[in-house]
């Protein structure tokens, strides 16, 4: 499997604290079956003391991840990435080219607050999409603004968005509403793809096998084959997501 959201990178957002957690977050990974993952840090948060911009610190910091990962005989492959959240600030941050894509390409993986405005959502995922990126919609399914109006989803798939679930949305982990939106965005065909959207070895961590079984339970193996493999590899890749044939929700008053 493929984990394209994990705060793996250890102690420069609320991920793992040390490099001994982001080690054993990684044996987790692995064991769960996912042997490559993209290290995405919060930037660009509110009210953090770290903006996690693009830079030779950050790419030192994914290297010796990497190395340690290496000297621990541990196959887990890292790609960069970034979780961006959007703000009034992100226009002129992407303009001065600040971000980290997903492994360098064209998918951002980008975040909004969870009751923002859904008129201040489309105008940032068209600016997006205008300065030639794909927004891979960090976990649409925990917001409030969709889970009152999931039309929202099919909207910014419409636009060209992709949307990516968490792992824990779909087994509960964050409530029934989060829950509920999350296997409706799967039943419509809007979601790119899952993630473990990982933060620690103990809880929220990198044990994507869980996802995979509640998906195979419900629609087959193909289903987990599509969000946990195929399409975040067409991700990394900067290619087009496959096998969204996405349908709206017919006035649905939400979840
Ligand atoms: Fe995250």
């Amino acid at each position: 499997m493929i984990d394209l959201h994990a705060h793996i990178l250890p102690g420069i957002d609320d991920g793992a604290q040390s490099l001994e957690m982001a080690l054993e977050m990684a044996r987790i990974a692995l064991a769960a079956g996912v042997r490559q993952m993209a290290a995405t840090p919060h930037c660009n948060l509110p009210d953090s003391s770290r903006a996690n911009y693009d830079g030779p610190e950050l790419r030192r910091q994914l290297n010796d991840l990497r190395k340690a990962l290496e000297q621990e005989n541990l196959p887990l492959e890292l790609y960069p990435g970034a979780e961006v959240f959007a703000d009034e600030e992100l226009p002129r941050l992407v303009r001065s080219r600040r971000l980290t894509s997903l492994n360098d390409g064209r998918y951002l993986l980008v975040e909004f607050g969870f009751e923002e405005d859904p008129d201040f959502v489309t105008f940032i995922l068209e600016m997006l999409l205008e300065e030639g990126y794909t927004p891979l919609i960090a976990h649409p399914e925990r917001y409030g603004f969709v889970i009152r109006n999931p039309e929202l989803a099919y909207r910014f798939v419409s636009m060209g968005c992709c949307l990516q679930l968490n792992r824990g949305s779909l087994t509960g982990r964050f409530g029934p509403r989060p829950e509920r939106t999350a296997w409706a965005l799967v039943e419509h065909q809007l979601a790119a793809c899952v993630a473990s959207d990982c933060h620690r070895a103990e809880f929220r961590t990198p044990h994507l096998a869980d996802a995979w079984e509640v998906l195979e339970e419900a629609y087959g193996p193909a289903c987990p084959r599509l969000l946990l493999e195929e399409n975040p590899r067409r991700i990394l890749d900067s290619r087009p997501v496959t096998g969204l044939r996405p349908f709206g929700f017919r006035g649905r008053r939400g979840f």
